[in-house]
């Protein structure tokens, strides 16, 4: 079951359109590592939540019934057309229609074909399907989906990702499509030098997990990658979605602030990776209502420009990288890319990189830096 669409949803973390503000490129990255939280006992014992398609499929419920909800929600769908006001930030229909289709997919146990062409087939209303969570939670899902423009990837737990399925809600970032390409990258360059394969990787601001995942599938056995987060949820999330797919022995979760919990491992990194909080402060309040109200500011937010992390994070480079070792960072876009590159290039970073690019996403937009530490 792959799902292309759904993160198309999302406007991408940078609106590459908006503007950022910063002619300062210069100035000192703000220090971070001594804003790294505390662990408290019951932070570590975070719970990560089952996604919807994981669940157990414990509640029997007549056709009838799930029909009625069904009709139900496609009205719900439908109607918000009819109520948009045609501003930029609205619901579509279409996307809505299909959202509900995948959320019948991941709830029911059976054939999805008996709700969704119950006509054509001629089912039996009084039959009993079984059904991952209860009717009344459907109809609560679908009202927040709609109602609150709760992202649909928190509805029902996860999104699609590369070739993974990654658990996601509340207080973690969902994946983005274009951010796939920092996997892409990676294997790119491992399958061109082998060298990159075995030694030590590094996903900073891992979130889902997502990149660290995707780079250790690609590392195969003899890699190793350490996720670091300063959010307890995202840690908490991370671990689960690396222990789904066995790779506890080759992902290691750290929670911190950035390179505060790498200190083990500077100046011994291969490789080092991150998708940072790169919006622009003033611009978090236009953000699509899905990103604005319900994904974690500490995701999104990168400061007044939107480059305090990647600022710290190209001094962090500098140290945590071996010779040759391969960085990618992902932007807001043209600007911030552009930037980056000039700022690694002058002041006291100006001897550290060589080979510093800017490579586009699959939309066109100049969003990724890479280079290699000298
Ligand atoms: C844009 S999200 C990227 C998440 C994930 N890597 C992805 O691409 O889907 C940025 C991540 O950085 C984390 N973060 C923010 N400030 C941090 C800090 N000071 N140290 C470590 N991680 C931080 C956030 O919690 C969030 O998970």
């Amino acid at each position: 079951m792959i799902r292309i669409l759904p993160s198309l949803r999302f406007t991408p973390l940078l609106s590459a359109a908006k503007p950022f503000c910063s002619s300062s490129p210069a100035r000192d990255p703000p220090q971070y590592e001594a804003k790294t939280a505390p662990v408290s006992n019951s932070l570590l014992s975070i719970t990560p939540k089952t996604p919807l398609f994981l669940r157990t499929p414990s509640h029997a419920t007549c056709l009838t019934e799930v029909w009625k909800w069904h009709d139900w929600a496609k009205d719900l769908a439908t109607s918000v057309e009819e109520s948009s006001n045609d501003s930029e930030d609205s619901l579509e229909s279409v996307i809505l229609h299909r959202e509900l289709k995948w959320l019948i997919e991941d709830s029911i146990e059976d054939d999805p074909l008996v709700i969704l062409h119950r006509s054509e087939i001629a089912d039996d209303g009084e039959k009993n399907v079984k059904l991952r969570a209860s009717l009344e939670e459907l109809y609560d899902l679908w009202r927040q989906r709609i109602e609150n423009r709760r992202p649909f990837q928190y509805v029902v737990g996860c999104e699609h990702w590369r070739d993974l399925v990654l658990c996601v809600e509340e207080g973690v970032l969902i994946p983005r499509p274009e951010t796939e390409l920092i996997v892409d990258m990676v294997e790119e360059l491992v399958n061109r030098d082998g060298r990159f394969k075995k030694g030590c990787w590094v996903d900073l601001g891992t979130g889902s997990g997502a990149i660290a995942i995707g780079i250790a599938k690609v590392l195969g056995s003899h890699g190793r990658v350490i996720a670091t987060d300063l959010s307890p949820v995202a840690i908490a999330v991370a671990g689960h979605n690396v222990q789904r797919y066995n790779l506890q022995g080759m992902v290691e979760v750290r929670k911190g602030s950035w390179f505060e919990p790498l200190k083990d491992v500077e100046g011994q990194l291969v490789g080092l990776v991150s998708n940072p909080p790169y919006i622009p402060s003033d611009d978090i309040p236009g953000l699509q209502a899905e990103v604005g109200r319900h994904e974690p500011k500490l995701a999104l937010d990168g400061g007044i420009d939107g480059t305090d992390s990647l600022l710290h994070l190209c001094h962090g480079a500098s140290r945590m990288l071996k010779p040759g070792g391969f960085f990618v960072f992902e932007t807001n876009g043209e600007k911030q890319s552009k930037m980056i590159v000039d700022y690694m290039m002058t002041n006291d970073l100006k001897d550290c990189f060589s080979d510093l690019k800017i490579v586009p996403d699959f939309a066109g937009i100049n969003r990724f830096v890479t280079g290699f530490r000298l």
